[in-house]
């Protein structure tokens, strides 16, 4: 096995507020090894963004506050640098792309100016002709289409998707060693949606970039992903590669993430939401923070927190105390997948 690019220990992150600390990422451990995709996946509020922004330190101190952990990039533990060499990683190793890309876009500046700035940075003796060439390949390696065009606008005439493609173009001109998409494709319709993805999955072809890809959408993980952390109230609870954990999920909370997937088979429409709300991060229950909401919940659930633990090999982990009575389980979900 290559050693990580990235690798996080117990990683704890709070936010201080008015009703108490939220307790948002709590004792967060995992590795990203060189070339791959790993998903994390949740629902609203689980701390997969808040996993991810702190190691770039893109949270907000205060309200927010790293308690401990370390996070291993390339040989640096990122959250001890100073401000201005974090800023520095951001910019040269690591790049994200986000939900609203308007975030990250200059409205005032072409995309051309923008993409062509940000080459710079990097190549300041570049020549003019070379640096809109190299920005005119990117705009169409994301499938922008008349991308000599193109470059002259600003992001407003860009259409959403468009305006993503732009983006994860600006995140790819330093060839970046770990690219961090958090939801990039939740604000498109669905047929733009497939579309950046396939551009994502062509940037990544093309970078070899180690990728973390945030979303709340298992469909997404299957199609994309490598590996995937199933996350719950800022613990993973289940961690694995993506077949294995679709065709033999080991924890209650991600059979209950397969089943709510909709679906429409033949002769029915399928879906069924987990019962029950995420649980709040300042009053977490006492024991396993799911067994509020669990099918197979009993006393020990409610004593005892389940530690992420190996269920088969060291590659597929669970927290749970009874994930061997999942063995054998079929979800809605996997049935099908292995049908
Ligand atoms: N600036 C902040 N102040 C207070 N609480 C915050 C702040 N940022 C995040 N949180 C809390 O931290 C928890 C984790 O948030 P996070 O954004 O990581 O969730 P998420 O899994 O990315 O959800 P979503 O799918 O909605 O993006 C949430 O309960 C959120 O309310
Ligand atoms: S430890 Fe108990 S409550 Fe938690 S997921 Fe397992 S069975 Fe459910
Ligand atoms: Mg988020």
């Amino acid at each position: 096995m290559p050693d990580p690019v990235l690798s996080i220990r117990d990683l704890v992150v709070e936010f201080k507020t008015e009703d108490g600390i939220v307790h948002a990422v709590d004792g967060v451990s995992y590795d990203l090894f060189p070339g791959e995709t790993l998903g994390i996946v949740g629902e609203s509020g689980s701390g997969k963004s808040v996993s991810t922004l702190a190691l770039l330190g893109l949270i907000p101190q205060p309200p927010g506050r790293i308690v401990s952990g370390t996070a291993d990039f390339k040989g640096r533990d990122l959250l001890k640098l100073k401000k201005k060499e974090l800023r520095r990683v951001r910019g040269n190793e690591v790049a994200m792309v986000f939900q609203d890309p308007m975030t990250s876009l200059n409205p005032v500046l072409t995309v051309g100016n923008q993409l062509g700035e940000s080459i710079r940075t990097h190549f300041p003796d570049e020549k003019k002709e070379v640096v809109k060439e190299r920005v005119i390949d990117l705009l169409k390696l994301v499938g922008v289409p008349n991308a000599e065009t193109r470059y002259a606008q600003y992001p407003h005439e860009f259409s959403g998707g468009m305006r993503q493609r732009a983006m994860i173009a600006m995140s790819i001109t330093n060839s970046p060693a770990l690219l961090i998409a958090d939801e990039p494709t939740t604000a498109l319709d669905v047929t733009i949606q497939a579309q950046v993805l396939e551009v994502l999955r062509r940037v990544q072809a093309e970078t070899h970039a180690a990728t973390i890809l945030i979303t709340h959408d298992l469909g997404i993980v299957a199609e994309m992903c490598d590996r995937v952390l199933v996350m719950y109230a800022g613990h993973i609870v289940e961690s694995g590669d993506v077949e294995t954990i679709f065709r033999a999920p080991r924890h209650p909370y991600t059979i209950g993430l397969m089943d709510s997937l909709p679906k429409v088979t033949e002769d029915e429409e399928w879906l069924r939401p987990i019962t029950g709300s995420p649980p709040s991060l300042i009053d977490l229950p006492p024991g396993c923070p799911f067994h509020p909401r669990c099918f197979l919940a009993r006393e020990r659930c409610r004593q005892e927190n389940p530690p992420l633990a190996p269920v088969e090999g060291s590659a597929h982990q669970s927290a749970c105390h009874f994930s061997d009575e999942l063995i054998g389980h079929k979800s809605k979900f996997s049935q099908e997948a292995v049908a």
